[in-house]
């Protein structure tokens, strides 16, 4: 026994080294630089939708609502119809406005819904299967945004995702990659074989995929509006599914969702002005406080990735994210303390038990020790049209491919989104995330996020569009993204590419790309009490950066298959 965990520790040791030392695949260094407008996101197809929009005279809202149809066909890992996000807008003139397309508990859910008779966790239940969808809010959420701020007919931007769904698409290597990895669940979470998604030989890449019952649906939606997806058929396939794999969506919930318009989270930091999602959103009340609780540290000439400045960021991480676990849920639903949160007085006091020498054990911050699991199936995407609106949506199915469920008929995948509230006090989600009662179901409530979809304002101009996925992750990758470009000086390009790291106050480890630290720096966090786990890649930042001449630069994550596109 001993000797087999001595084995374990110098196989932990070595990997980690060895890691460490290893680089990743040179990215460019600098974006695609563009005149007027913009779009990034995770799939070439996607950005170039959202550009052809662009360029036929659409605004910032309309290329996102394109965007958001393009992805649910061309990267339906994480993009959907099937699921919810989030879109913080900035108009030209400076006002600002956040919708939220969150899915919601179904009105037969409730607090003990994925507990056996003795109130424990059933494995799996909140992440597979037809249980762990939560009432999509995404079509809602599209009619919603388009109803307040949409300028072209509906039908030209709904139009290329059916194309592309009808006339299929060429598959990339990491779709193919993530398709294959997928197809046991797809067989085991389905009532009906989804033979579109299937390959028994294996998907590769440069075979094309056809999704015909996905393109019949964007056509009801196209038609019918709203109710082509919430009615009609769609809804009848839906609960159709939901009947025969013991679900509990039920038509009173479609009929009953509401995307909602709500107030962003404004705040200062240094000369600039960051505008955020609000909760149910997690993400702008903790990227907040992390910039807040670092204000005060000479970040800048500690320099980039440095043992001192990592400390910082990492001490303060960790008491953003036990405030997290206490303090955030569905507004609606929780008496959020948002103000006493987003408060420069409460974030400096929370790092006066800092200590410039030593990691504040996590123990002494609070209690719990999940661990959290990696996957990579949220996106995010930025725009800005040539008027210079801005747009940032992260839209998610939560786990990659959702709950893996299709429904049939219809061509979607349903979300896997129930695993994000805290389906029992303490007890880790799928991230290593822990709750209570602020994040506990509730019928009808939105469960917790990360997402974090971001623009920021310099001088009352459009600075900066930013986002990403990563689930617990997100947060601190949009902070390391915009410390990058204002305290450290990068371009767009360059910020994404840098190294990243992350903490979440349980477990009590630094998760680090390979990449994020040399050994030094990795020498000395030890030294300091840190303990550093790697991850082969955090995030999938895509965003874009206002230069000084006016022009954009795309920072377009080389993790992925992400790609700016612009005029
Ligand atoms: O809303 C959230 O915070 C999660 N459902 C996001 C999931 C995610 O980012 C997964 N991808 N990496």
């Amino acid at each position: 026994m001993k000797t087999s965990l001595l084995l374990f520790f110098l196989f932990l040791f070595f990997s980690c080294t060895e890691k460490i030392a290893e680089q990743a695949v040179e990215p460019p260094a600098v974006g695609l630089i563009a005149d007027s407008a913009m779009v990034v996101s995770a799939h070439p197809l996607a950005s170039q939708v959202g550009v052809d929009i662009l360029q036929q005279g659409g605004n910032a809202v309309d290329a996102a609502i394109a965007v958001q149809f393009a992805l649910a066909v061309v990267y339906p890992g994480a993009g959907n119809i099937g699921g919810g996000g989030f879109m913080v807008i900035r108009e030209n003139d400076g006002f600002t406005d956040c919708l939220d397309f969150r899915e919601k508990a179904p009105l037969a859910g409730g607090r003990d819904m994925f507990l056996d008779e003795n109130k424990d966790v059933v494995d799996d239940l909140s992440t597979r299967g037809h249980l762990a969808a939560g009432v999509p809010g995404t079509v809602d959420g599209m009619f919603r945004a388009y109803e307040k701020y949409g300028s072209l007919p509906f039908s030209q931007l709904i139009q290329p995702a059916i194309d592309l769904a009808a006339k299929g698409f060429v598959l990339t290597e990491k779709e193919a990659e993530g398709l294959n990895e997928n197809q046991e669940e797809f067989m085991e979470h389905n009532t009906e074989k989804p033979a579109f998604l299937l390959k028994e030989e294996g998907w590769k890449a440069g075979d094309t995929i056809y999704m015909e019952d996905l393109a019949k649906t964007l056509t009801l939606i196209r038609e019918q509006g709203r109710d082509g997806f919430y009615g009609g058929e769609t809804a009848a396939n839906l609960l159709a599914e939901m009947e025969r794999g013991g679900g509990i969506i039920a038509q009173e919930d479609l009929d009953r969702y509401e995307a909602v318009f709500r107030e962003p989270i404004v705040a200062s930091y240094e000369d600039y002005k960051i505008i955020s999602m609000p909760p149910p959103s997690s993400g702008g009340v903790a990227l907040v406080q992390l910039l807040q609780s670092i204000e005060d540290f000479s970040i800048d000439t500690m320099g980039h990735n440095t043992a001192a400045t990592a400390h910082v960021m990492v001490e303060a991480e960790r008491r953003v994210y036990a405030d997290r676990a206490t303090h955030l849920g569905d507004p609606d639903f929780y008496a959020v303390p948002l103000h006493e949160l987003i408060n420069d007085a409460y974030n400096e006091s929370r790092m006066e038990s800092f200590t410039a020498e030593n990691a504040t054990p996590s123990d002494q911050v609070s209690a719990g020790d999940p661990a959290p699991v990696e996957t990579m199936e949220t996106t995010h995407f930025s725009v800005v049209d040539a008027r210079g609106n801005a747009v940032a949506v992260t839209t998610t199915l939560n786990g990659g491919y959702g709950s893996k469920v299709v429904v049939a008929g219809s061509g979607f995948l349903l979300n896997n989104e129930m695993d994000d509230f805290s389906i029992k006090p303490g007890f880790p989600n799928m991230f290593g995330l822990v709750g209570g009662e602020a994040n506990a179901i509730v019928p009808e409530k939105r469960m917790l996020s990360s997402m974090t979809p971001t623009i920021i304002e310099k001088d009352d101009k459009l600075f900066m569009v930013v986002g990403t996925p990563g689930g617990s992750t997100i947060i601190t990758s949009v902070f390391q993204t915009i410390l990058n470009v204002i305290v450290h000086e990068m371009g767009m390009q360059a910020a994404v590419n840098a190294g990243r790291f992350h903490h979440q106050w349980k477990p009590d480890s630094i998760f680090a790309e390979p990449h994020a630290f040399d050994e030094e720096t990795t020498r000395v966090l030890e030294k300091m009490g840190h303990t550093i786990v790697n991850r082969d890649e955090i995030g999938r930042v895509d965003a874009i950066l206002v230069l000084p001449d006016g022009r954009l630069e795309g920072g377009a994550d080389p993790r992925g298959d992400d790609r700016a596109a612009g005029y």
